[in-house]
């Protein structure tokens, strides 16, 4: 397994890799790897010829208040776990590297970015959607994967790619959840046992919500505010926001489910904030 630290370096990686015809599967990622992340390189894995994995804790996607310089790292653990799966080029680029001195271009997706995990955490996604941008101009991949537990995330760098023209294809990748329902994240690590264990009620009230729409509810005055007094039943949680929304534009479904949608929520813990998303489907089970 390689390890690449510089722009031209991987660049000059995947082209060389393209040049041989073979094709390039990435996945971004923030580091202090979990099964989550593993799933998505094995499916770039079985996609692509060569899989490359980048390690950046984005400043700039993170709000002042907020958790940067708590973000879980384990550089050595990253590594092993990378090459255990198959993983053939790992990038960990300087800071300098990705924000020349002076940056003041973004990239930003209008629309999209505006609810959910957007509402409280403005400037969030432009710090993703430039991150990403500057990732893909210098990997230049074929195809890169994005998992479906950041479900806005997804689709906003969905959008990005398909308004930008960027030759890349965006493959989802499903959730991966611990055996008790909470889905992985490498926030879960900064969780007191306590916390942890109620976080539990964040998958069960989604869950919950999918039981009622398989049993015919399809009105949301029914369920959203039973799904936030499930969560707040738990005394250190306190629920940010818990929408419904449609699959794919993410705009709010008011009344009642007429067609794929998703229920998202971010609550907050002292020690985390955590998200989870579950699809809903009336008159279909859905998935995750
Ligand atoms: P990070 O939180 O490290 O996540 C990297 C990728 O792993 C994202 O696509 C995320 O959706 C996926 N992922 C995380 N937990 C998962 C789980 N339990 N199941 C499936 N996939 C999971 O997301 C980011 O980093 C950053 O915003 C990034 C895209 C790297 C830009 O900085």
């Amino acid at each position: 397994m390689q390890l690449i630290e510089g722009p031209d370096e991987v660049r000059a990686w995947s082209r060389a890799a393209r040049a041989r015809g073979e094709r390039v599967g990435f996945v971004p990622t923030m580091g202090f790897l979990h099964e989550g992340h593993l799933s998505l390189m094995r499916i770039s894995r079985s996609r692509a010829d060569r899989t490359l994995v980048s390690i950046f804790v984005n400043p700039t996607q993170f709000g002042p208040n907020e958790d940067l310089d708590r973000y879980p790292q384990d550089t050595e653990g990253d590594l092993a776990k990378c090459r255990e799966v198959g993983v053939d080029a790992v990038y960990m680029p300087p800071r300098e590297a990705m924000y020349p001195p002076g940056a003041q271009t973004w990239v930003t997706v209008d629309g999209l970015t505006g609810g959910l995990c957007g509402r409280n955490r403005p400037t969030h996604f432009r710090g993703v959607t430039t991150v990403v941008s500057i990732l893909f101009h210098q990997v230049e991949p074929d195809l890169a994967v994005f998992g479906e537990k950041d479900y806005q995330q997804l689709q906003v760098i969905r959008r990005m790619t398909r308004d930008l023209q960027m030759p890349i294809e965006i493959v989802p990748g499903p959730i991966v959840r611990e055996s008790d329902g909470v889905a992985m994240s490498s926030r879960n690590a900064n969780l007191s046992a306590e916390e942890r264990a109620q976080a539990v009620e964040l998958n069960r009230a989604l869950s919950w919500a999918e039981e009622q729409v398989d049993l015919g509810v399809i009105k949301l005055l029914e369920l959203v505010p039973e799904v936030c007094s499930r969560i707040e039943s738990q005394p250190l949680a306190s629920v940010d926001y818990v929408e419904v929304v449609d699959a794919e534009t993410l705009q709010p479904v008011i009344g009642e489910l007429t067609g794929p949608a998703r229920v998202a929520l971010a609550v907050k813990f002292p020690s985390a904030r955590l998200i989870d998303n579950w699809p809903l489907v009336p008159g279909g089970a859905g998935e995750a």
